[in-house]
């Protein structure tokens, strides 16, 4: 029982800390991450990966977190004076989504975008310097239960989300599908 206890007053300790420190320096969701989530979204726009004249591939079936369909595909973008790999994934669904339904009309099942931009160098080194952001069809970001946007280094730290998920893949660029694209010259 007094074990129990200690063990209680150790998780609230770690539980406020936590807390307080999420105000200040959470991993991702800050105005700098979501000013450059901004960017992305732009450079997404100009590449027609994104909005009504989005470029289309067919979509390939998905599996969790991500949408029941997918589609992925593999850029880079200049940002600043930063040229680094971008790739993108469309999520669609519900469930049951049928291929058809999807090419006949993509933004009707289309659920959120899900993107990996590759940063500068030091951005994040431990997590190979990718920034991680969920977008809604309309460019906003998508949240976390706390109101968090879901840009930046997503959640670094935690035992779920983007880089926890993602740390898995093999290769260790934290990327799924392949590795042909991020090793591209000049796209590091
Ligand atoms: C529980 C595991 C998991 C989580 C959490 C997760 N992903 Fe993924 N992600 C995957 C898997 C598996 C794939 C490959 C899916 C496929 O076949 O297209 C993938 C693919 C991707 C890709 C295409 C590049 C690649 O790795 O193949 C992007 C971009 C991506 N995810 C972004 C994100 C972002 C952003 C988040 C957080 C908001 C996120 N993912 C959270 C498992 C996860």
């Amino acid at each position: 029982m007094k074990k129990l206890m200690k063990s209680t007053v150790a998780a609230l300790a770690l539980g406020l800390s936590f807390g307080a420190a999420n105000a200040q320096m959470a991993p991702f969701g800050s105005d700098d991450d979501l000013a450059y989530a901004a960017l992305i979204w732009e450079a997404m726009q100009a590449q027609n990966l994104v909005g009504e004249n989005a470029i289309k591939s067919f979509p390939y079936e998905g599996m969790a977190p991500h949408g029941a369909m997918l589609e992925t595909f593999y850029s880079s973008a200049k940002i600043g004076d930063h040229m680094g790999a971008l790739i993108v994934k469309r999520n669609y669904g519900p469930a049951d989504v049928e291929v058809d339904q999807i090419i006949a009309n993509p933004s009707k099942h289309l659920g959120a975008i899900t993107v990996m931009y590759k940063r500068e160098a030091g951005f994040d080194a431990d997590n190979q310097n990718w920034f991680w952001a969920k977008f809604l069809p309309d460019g906003s970001l998508d949240k976390n239960p706390k109101g968090m946007g879901l840009a930046g280094k997503v959640a670094k730290g935690a035992d779920k989300g983007c880089i926890a998920c993602h740390s898995g893949a093999g290769g260790d660029d934290y990327v799924w599908t392949t590795d042909a694209p991020v090793g591209m010259a000049g796209m590091n």
